[in-house]
């Protein structure tokens, strides 16, 4: 695997590239989540690139961004030996040489769930993952259904400046107990991990009985679950039509998803399943 770390040095070697290209854009301590996206790429496309940059632009607490892990020889390790051809590791100054305003008005979408939580998150996000995408100049670009509105967020961006990448949503990958898995993870003590459990448990249960007539009835039921385990902080848990994340499910034109967020202890989780 080639390691890369200017945007140079990755654009000559990407230039006059025969094959497709799948980016994998993550910010480091790869879990099986990642790894599926990389499995994904590379049945995929024929050169699968990964970036591992911790963006500081989408961090809204500094201690957040301070504390997120980077155990960078691991993930190296990880990558080649899931296959990865190209891995491109920028430092901060490579991905922002100066100071600059990013705005990109892509309507109610980013204000919804997570962007009441952390204003101000998907500009960072959209910011970064443009200029990867200006980089790479991928076909196809992999991000985890985990990140549901990210990648309603991202969609929206795509679409709006015509970029000419396809993004492929890849299911969610949950341990054996059922936690969905995330980097934060990490974070969380043995005890916390067990207190944890609840969200996927409540989103488990809303699925099982999931009519889309008892919606509220049943968003109850499984707020009422979480806020029964003590040490879970819910943050919100929304079901939500999967377009637009709108709480209006009266005409959901692709689908209708429960989104749960929550802290265990410092630790902040999110989650979701789709419902029909
Ligand atoms: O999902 C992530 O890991 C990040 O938000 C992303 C897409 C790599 C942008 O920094």
């Amino acid at each position: 695997m080639e390691i890369i770390k200017t945007i140079a040095a990755l654009q000559n070697r990407l230039q006059n590239q025969p094959e497709t290209i799948g980016l994998v854009p993550t910010m480091g301590a790869l879990h099986n989540g990642h790894l599926s996206l990389i499995k994904t790429a590379l049945a995929q496309t024929g050169l699968v690139v990964c970036s591992i940059f911790v963006n500081p632009t989408q961090f809204t607490d500094a201690s957040d961004l301070e504390k997120y892990p980077r155990p960078v020889e691991a993930d190296i390790e990880k990558l080649a030996q899931a296959g990865c051809a190209v891995l491109f590791m920028p430092d901060v100054p490579e991905i922002y040489p100066q100071k600059e305003h990013w705005h990109l008005d892509i309507g109610e979408i980013e204000h919804r769930l997570e962007g009441k939580f952390r204003p101000g998150h998907y500009q960072g996000v959209m910011q970064v993952v443009y200029k990867l995408f200006m980089a790479v100049k991928p076909d196809f670009a992999y991000f985890g259904q985990k990140d549901f509105q990210q990648v309603k967020v991202i969609e929206q961006m795509v679409k709006l400046k015509n970029l000419p990448v396809k993004t492929v949503m890849c299911p969610i990958v949950r341990d054996a107990d059922g936690l969905a898995m995330s980097s934060r993870n990490v974070h969380l003590s043995p005890e916390e991990r067990k207190h944890a459990l609840i969200l996927s448990w409540a989103l488990h249960q809303l699925k099982k009985s999931y009519v889309k007539e008892a919606s509220e009835e049943l968003r109850k039921e499984a707020i009422e679950l979480i806020n029964a385990e003590p040490n879970v902080q819910l943050e919100y848990l929304e079901i939500v039509n999967a377009a637009d994340l709108d709480t209006d499910i009266s005409n959901p034109q692709i689908g209708i998803i429960a989104l749960v967020a929550a802290k265990v202890g410092q630790t902040r989780l999110i989650d979701n399943v789709i419902l029909a």
